[in-house]
């Protein structure tokens, strides 16, 4: 069996499956993965790591070819990558490469930027496998609330409320910052901030803190602003920005609750980590305005609301346990 992939954008622009569905001859392949071994058995003589495929062409050999059981003569070219010699050696024995994706064979993980040192270390790799991380990390109904006749939940006036994250995700993150463990005193004086003061503190830590702010900011982008766009028509704003991203601890022995405030952003997020009634008892956001509070929270649903002037908002008391919330300022 031979898999290849091919890595020019070119060609991965037509080869994403729901797109177009088919069989290409291509010029050049960039990887074999895995050759059956009798296939080069015969005649391989590797001598570096870099290395020339030809082709014996024997034309008193034709069923052998006819069989495309051809023997393969490996010879040193250091003048080319081993793909490229590979692909041209094949091709000027006329032995064309061909790509299909009517079947498939499951995917290769990218390990180049992978890092070792967070507690979860796949939780980082929203950029490099953001395949395996949305299969991973991203609530199973949530491309639902795309769905043009999907009418997104209100529990609040202007306050909309879907489902974002997976279970995993919350479990994750929240494991992730404890491991970490460097939770802000509450007090107003907070030297993570350009001016050294928090009007209104929380017990928290910045994405910044773990190296999160980027691999956030680009959640906000990929799964948060669509959304956004579906529920305040006309607003767009792309990327997203937000200075302030962070996880808050709501403990009622530490801070149970935070009082009325508006948030410095144009929209807010606000995702919850943990299970009401199970994991904490109490807690909730409300909405003074309206007079209107949220407090069945689900597991994994972002609420999301303006920012200021209309949601003047709380944090209601945590009476028993712990409670955490993924908190964005988007568009400040
Ligand atoms: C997704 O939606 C289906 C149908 O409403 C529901 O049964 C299922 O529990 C939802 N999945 C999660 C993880 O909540
Ligand atoms: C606000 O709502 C609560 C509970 O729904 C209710 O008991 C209270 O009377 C309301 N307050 C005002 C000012 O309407």
């Amino acid at each position: 069996m031979l898999i290849m992939a091919v890595r020019s954008a070119i060609y991965s622009q037509s080869i994403k499956r729901e797109e177009k569905p088919g069989v290409w001859n291509v010029p050049h392949i960039s990887d074999v993965y895995l050759i059956q071994g009798s296939l080069l058995r015969q005649g391989l003589t590797a001598k570096q790591n870099e290395v020339n495929v030809q082709i014996k062409t024997d034309s008193s050999d034709e069923k052998q070819r006819r069989n495309y059981y051809p023997s393969f003569v490996l010879t040193e070219n250091p003048s080319l990558d081993s793909d490229m010699a590979f692909s041209q050696s094949l091709r000027d024995n006329g032995v064309f490469l061909f790509l299909t994706n009517l079947f498939e064979f499951g995917h290769l993980v990218n390990s180049e930027s992978f890092v070792t040192h967070h507690k979860h270390n796949d939780l980082y790799e929203i950029y490099s496998n953001q395949m395996d991380w949305e299969k991973r990390y991203i609530h199973e109904n949530y491309s639902k609330n795309l769905d043009t006749d999907t009418v997104i939940e209100q529990p609040c006036p202007d306050v909309h409320w879907f489902p974002v994250v997976s279970e995993t995700f919350c479990k994750h993150i929240i494991e992730e910052l404890e491991n970490f463990g460097k939770w802000s005193d509450g007090s107003n004086s907070d030297p993570r901030l350009a001016g050294g003061y928090e009007n209104v503190p929380t017990r928290d830590i910045h994405m910044n803190q773990v190296g999160f702010e980027q691999q956030w900011l680009y959640f906000l982008r990929e799964y948060i602003r669509p959304v956004q766009e579906k529920i305040y028509t006309g607003y767009f704003h792309d990327p997203p920005r937000s200075l302030m991203n962070f996880v808050v601890r709501y403990h009622p022995n530490e801070q149970p609750s935070l009082r009325p405030h508006h948030d410095s952003s144009t929209y807010t997020i606000n995702i919850a980590l943990n299970r009401p009634k199970i994991d904490y008892e109490g807690g909730g956001c409300r909405f003074i305005r309206y007079n209107c509070s949220v407090i069945d929270l689900r597991v994994g649903w972002s609420l999301i609301h303006p920012g200021r002037l209309t949601h003047y908002h709380e944090g209601l008391p945590v009476t028993k346990g712990v409670r955490y919330i993924f908190i964005s300022f988007v568009d400040p």
